[in-house]
């Protein structure tokens, strides 16, 4: 019995793998490359000892996922296959649509074709759009800002939908707030490709020289210290509740959301300050101007997966400083 992977090459399908592997699961990948390359695969191989099955193909190509479950006994799917900028979403949202909306269509067809009715998805804290209060809880209602974000509440209510439809379906929507950090051995991490939109890879590429500033979206939101606040969550810590969200699939759970955070709100110069602290490095910043779309402050209300997955993140916003440096400094250039 394996777990099909769909996007197991990018970030956080990467660490999800090595964790699945130390659970002693047999897994296969399905990625498209289009953010990511075979050499994360090898790496992750590195840490595990274990070669990473991997299909090259694309959750929108039905003849590839009808090949998959014919010639695999796939009994669940962890899908993180998607696109995930959410600038580009706005520039060309059609495509959005068609690879995380139409793209999981495919999927959740083919996988009910087969009998295979498990699947862990990957959604986001940016379905509760603008919060009015925090923490934010599951019950939260919900609303999106950009179609990166309407792409994960459609696969949401999809998946909300399909479960109405047919009770035998089990499935977990994981909401992660902001995964950052690496795998303490620093062979796997985040690598984004040209300049990246998130604070901790800027951050750390500015530490390393490749950036001379960090840009500080903002410090006069009504937050402590006026800059942006956020649940910043190690990404190690993440994948580990994704082997829990697994588990939990067995005991027919039906469709469920889970909140995946620390329920700790940092704010971007807190960030700056526990970076340079814990690693040495300044990290030389401006105060610029508000970056449109951006929220004041956002973080999680935790005691549902505490409670119902029996996780809980561990690692401390020092872990996620050290590792993420780490990552950075021993590949500067991600892993080209
Ligand atoms: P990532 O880009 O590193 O990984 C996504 C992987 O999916 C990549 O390897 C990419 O090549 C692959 N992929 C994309 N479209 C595909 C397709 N049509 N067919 C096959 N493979 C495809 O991103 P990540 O940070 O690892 O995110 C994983 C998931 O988690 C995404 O769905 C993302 O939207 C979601 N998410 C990420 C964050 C975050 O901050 N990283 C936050 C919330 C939710
Ligand atoms: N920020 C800066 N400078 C930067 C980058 C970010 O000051 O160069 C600030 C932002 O203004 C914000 C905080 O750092 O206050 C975090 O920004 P990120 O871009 O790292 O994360 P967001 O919370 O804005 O967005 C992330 C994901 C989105 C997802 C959202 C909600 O990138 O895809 O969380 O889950 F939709």
């Amino acid at each position: 019995m394996t777990v099909l992977v769909t996007g197991g090459a990018g970030y956080i399908g990467t660490h999800t793998l090595v964790e699945l592997i130390a659970a002693k699961k047999s897994v296969l990948v399905l990625d498209n490359y289009c953010n990511s390359s075979v050499k994360s695969l090898l790496k992750v191989t590195e840490i595990t000892g274990v070669k990473i099955p991997v299909i090259e193909g694309d959750i929108n190509d039905k003849e590839c996922l009808n090949n998959i479950f014919t010639q695999h006994d796939i009994e669940s799917v962890i899908h993180f296959a998607g696109l995930k900028a959410v600038g580009e979403s706005c520039e060309q949202p059609l495509k959005y649509y068609q690879n995380n909306v139409a793209g999981t269509l495919t999927l959740c067809e083919v996988m009910g074709k087969y009998n295979c009715k498990k699947i862990v998805f990957s959604s986001s804290a940016t379905v509760y759009g603008d919060p009015t209060t925090v923490p934010i809880t599951e019950s939260f209602p919900l609303s999106t800002t950009n179609p990166y974000g309407a792409s994960k509440l459609m696969v949401e209510n999809i998946l909300r939908d399909l479960y109405q439809s047919d009770n035998s379906w089990n499935i977990a929507i994981l909401r992660y707030f902001n995964p950052v950090g690496a795998h303490q051995s620093g062979l796997i991490g985040e690598d984004p490709n040209d300049i990246p939109n998130n604070l901790m890879p800027f951050i750390t590429q500015v530490a390393v020289g490749k950036r001379e500033f960090l840009s500080v979206f903002g410090d006069d939101y009504d937050t402590k210290d006026g800059s942006g606040v956020r649940d910043y969550i190690h990404v190690v810590d993440l994948a580990k509740g994704h082997l829990k969200a697994l588990g939990k699939l067995e005991k027919n759970i039906g469709c469920v959301e889970y909140n995946l955070g620390t329920g700790s709100g940092v704010s971007v110069l807190e960030m700056v300050s526990a970076f340079e602290s814990v690693n040495g490095q300044k990290v030389p910043y401006k105060i610029t101007d508000r970056r449109p779309g951006d929220i004041a402050c956002c973080f999680a209300q935790t005691d549902f997966a505490e409670n119902e997955l029996n996780w809980k993140a561990e690692k401390s916003l020092s872990d996620m400083m050290a590792d993420a440096w780490n990552w950075q400094k021993n590949n500067p250039n991600g892993y080209e």
